[in-house]
């Protein structure tokens, strides 16, 4: 087992195959230079002699010596404490057996994550997961991702130092910003920076409970939207609070359930106005369209911060809950259909009431992101409640991404912002509204 593990660190590793090339080197360098250096002249007593024997002796040594650093890659570093380590939680098979780690090295896609590649001894994925926060706290470590190698029996663990984990607060920098259209910044996860392209994933689904992080999140994002020239509305029921005067003159902010349905039904229009077009110019989707006539469409994004507060029809008489039904449906329309066409919904919600958000919208938001929340929100916004499980009960702006990516949101408050010189966008004539 250990001979094997050695060959594949071999055939993987950069670093193990230099240490036999130099370990080869010198071996020929010896076998080169033995005659001169160990004394074995024709001319010295016992010279031929001596020479054959040593020459046996060092053709034995040397294949053993290749077989025990062969052996010895397959003994990584540490795997004793880490044996002992998982040995201590309980972590073993029904034979009482741990997983056993067959090799350690740093991730080429990534210098900060170390991989440990265990042989799972019988142990599935699922344990492995269920048991994450022990096996991190008992190798004093940051698991950023487990996954199952080429087969099932192995188990790869991507994590970092304990002590390098994801910062309580990370500030938004101007320089931060996405230069690729149309590429969104979310935050920071321990493999890096976190980020959604709207032309591909159009809408964003964000929930979380009160104090999580949604509201400056969401405006996080709303402002590199703008920034990047989309156009952008603001459903706000909350008065205002939320978004202040600086807002308004970014974007259009709604405040009534009438005024919201006359602006979805306008959207819903510019996306038929926008199919045809499309369709005439036989383009597949918006950015094709702008590059290829010249054309400045804009995307546009339409925000909500408290969807449930918009989309719960309890209490309400028969003309409010027909206004409600006609929202809702249009809403469909555009998370259906958005994404060809530029227009794109970034829905957020504190409730964790699965019946608010129908399946028609809820299906086509593929982005989702949850921060901390409990098992039923989790449930509605993941379809799991790892939300509940691995975002701590304390934290701010901690975010689980549906890939099961954990990161830390950029902390974005627009009057800091606006000082440092603006998050404004430039209004410039040759675009179409
Ligand atoms: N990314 C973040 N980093 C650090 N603190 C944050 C972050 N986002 C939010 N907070 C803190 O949490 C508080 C509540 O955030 P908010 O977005 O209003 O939560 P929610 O809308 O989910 O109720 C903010 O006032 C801020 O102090
Ligand atoms: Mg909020």
């Amino acid at each position: 087992m250990r001979l094997k593990c050695g060959f594949t660190a071999l055939l993987t590793q950069k670093n193990k195959q230099l240490a036999l090339a130099a370990y080869v080197a010198v071996a020929v360098i010896l076998w080169v230079l033995r005659v001169p250096l160990f004394g074995l002249g024709a001319d010295q007593p016992f010279g031929e002699m001596k020479r054959i024997g040593f020459e046996n002796l060092f053709c034995v040594g040397f294949i053993a010596g290749i077989a025990g650093l062969i052996l010895l890659f397959g003994m990584p570093y540490g795997g004793k404490c880490i044996h002992d380590n998982l040995q201590r939680i309980g972590f073993i098979n029904s034979a009482g057996e741990t997983p056993l780690l067959t090799a350690r090295y740093m991730d080429n896609t990534n210098p900060h994550i170390e991989v440990l590649e265990f042989e799972a001894n019988g142990i599935p994925l699922t344990e492995w997961e269920n048991k994450r926060e022990k096996i991190e706290a008992a190798l004093n470590i940051h698991a950023v991702k487990i996954r199952e190698g080429e087969s099932k029996r192995r188990i790869l663990l991507h994590c970092v130092p304990a002590g390098n984990g994801l910062p309580k607060v990370l500030h938004w920098e101007e320089r931060f910003l996405s230069k690729d259209s149309f590429v969104l910044v979310l935050g920071e996860s321990l493999t890096g920076r976190v980020t959604v392209n709207l032309a591909q994933i159009p809408h964003i689904l964000l929930g979380g409970s009160t104090g999580s992080g949604k509201s400056v999140l969401l405006k996080l994002l709303l402002m590199q939207c703008i920034q990047k020239g989309a156009v952008v509305f603001i459903a706000d029921f909350k008065g205002g609070v939320d978004f202040p005067d600086v807002w308004h003159s970014q974007c259009e902010i709604i405040t009534g359930e009438k005024e919201l349905l006359n602006l979805l039904a306008s959207l819903e229009d510019e996306l038929e106005h926008r199919k045809h077009r499309l369709k005439d110019a036989g383009c597949p989707n918006l950015d094709t369209y702008n590059s290829r006539t010249g054309a400045a469409l804009r995307r546009m994004v339409f925000a909500c911060d408290e969807v449930a507060e918009v989309l719960d029809k309890t209490g309400l008489d028969k003309q409010g809950k027909e206004l409600v039904a006609q929202i809702e449906s249009k809403l469909s329309v555009i998370a259906r259909q958005g994404r060809a066409f530029g227009i794109h919904l970034i829905l957020a919600t504190q409730r964790p009431d699965a019946n608010i958000l129908a399946g028609q919208i809820r299906n086509n938001l593929d982005c989702r992101v949850c921060g901390r929340a409990d098992n039923v929100l989790s449930q509605i916004i993941l379809d799991s409640t790892d939300a509940a499980e691995r975002i701590p009960k304390d934290a701010q702006g901690r975010f689980l991404l549906h890939d099961g990516t954990v990161f830390q949101g950029y902390l974005f408050d627009e009057y800091t912002a606006l000082d440092k010189g603006g998050w404004a966008y430039e209004y410039t004539a040759n675009h179409e509204h």
